[in-house]
């Protein structure tokens, strides 16, 4: 069978690395487009030049020419301006939603078959906008965040616990930003639910509160560290799990930033739920139940994103 082909939107930091990983795990080949002369080109014969060693199969190439992704089985966007410190999500909207309409217009007249998960931030605005831009199916087009956030979540616990990360699952809703929901209740040590970690004396409840808070601020205390960036090999790695669900139709339990239409008591809205992803894209919504505060913390997220979908009108009258 002919290998998977990879189009990634952006060769950046997170780019590259997608690049490497994609490269490493032989998920296929790899196409790397951008805009900035040469970056993608250079990036790809580096990485090419990395496969004797690694030992992996899977030509790497750069473009700054759409008809380069033709075919493409995943496309991956990180196309855009990163968070600088003192930036928020919020203020790339502008700049980021112009970088979407170029970028859906590409994908969708040159690989419009492809999955398209999205890494761009204000990641539940673009992934809209870019859905929108592109006219592909909505459970082809999908934005990477919870998978980020929940593994954000884990490494915390873990070291907390003092225990594998692997024995540790973790629940993250909502947006992707300060108003993320990680839920708790959900989220377990071995099966054993944090609230129960807590009772059995493993931690205490401020200590998990506190946990919760350096989750949803995670992206923030990347930047403030790396002072020239925003975090990129959680991110990238985040994104390679999900393509590889979609590739090898792994049907994983992910949560992404997908599009709800009747679930939750929405309709027709992009937000982080959990889903199930296999050779459909994202072939289910899962929909949990959540008591009143949960349901409250996730009202509120979903309403920072409807102000950020209704910016982002505001901005192109053609959304
Ligand atoms: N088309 C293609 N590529 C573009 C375009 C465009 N219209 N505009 C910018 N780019 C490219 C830049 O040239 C750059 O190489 O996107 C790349 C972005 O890379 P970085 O600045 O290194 O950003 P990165 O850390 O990879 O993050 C990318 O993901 O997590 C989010 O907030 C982050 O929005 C940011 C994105």
């Amino acid at each position: 069978m002919a290998r998977a082909k990879i189009a990634l939107i952006g060769a950046g930091n997170i780019g590259g690395t997608l690049a490497h990983l994609a490269a490493v795990k032989e998920l296929g080949d790899v196409v790397m487009f951008d805009i900035a002369d040469g970056l993608p080109q250079g990036k790809a014969l580096d990485i090419a030049e990395s496969g004797p060693s690694e030992g992996f199969d899977a030509a790497m190439s750069g473009t700054s020419d759409y008809a380069d992704i033709a075919g493409a089985d995943v496309c991956i966007v990180t196309a855009g301006v990163a968070r600088k410190p003192g930036m928020s999500r919020d203020d790339l909207l502008g700049i980021n939603l112009k970088v979407m309409k170029s970028v859906g217009e590409g994908i969708a007249a040159h690989a419009p078959n492809a999955f398209v998960i999205c890494i761009t931030n204000p990641l539940d605005a673009m992934v809209w906008a870019l859905r929108e831009f592109s006219g592909l199916p909505h459970e082809k087009v999908c934005g990477m965040a919870g998978v980020l956030d929940s593994a954000r979540f884990r490494h915390f616990l873990a070291e907390e616990f003092n225990v594998s990360m692997r024995d540790v699952t973790a629940f993250v809703l909502g947006g992707h930003g300060d108003t993320m929901v990680p839920l708790t209740r959900y989220s377990t040590v071995a099966g054993i639910p944090l609230p129960d970690m807590v009772e059995m004396g493993w931690t205490t409840q401020e200590k998990l509160d506190a946990i919760v808070q350096r989750t949803r601020d995670g992206g923030a205390e990347i930047v403030g560290l790396l002072k020239t960036g925003s975090a990129f090999y959680a991110p990238a790695t985040s994104a390679i799990e999900m393509a590889e669900a979609y590739l090898k139709d792994q049907k994983r339990v992910l949560p992404c930033a997908a599009y709800v239409d009747g679930a939750y008591g929405l309709n027709g809205f992009y937000v982080g739920v959990p889903t199930v992803i296999g050779a459909g894209g994202v072939e289910k919504v899962v929909e949990i139940s959540m008591n009143k505060d949960e349901q409250a913390m996730f009202d509120n997220s979903v309403n920072a994103v409807k102000g950020l979908v209704e910016a982002c009108k505001g901005i192109d009258g053609s959304l």
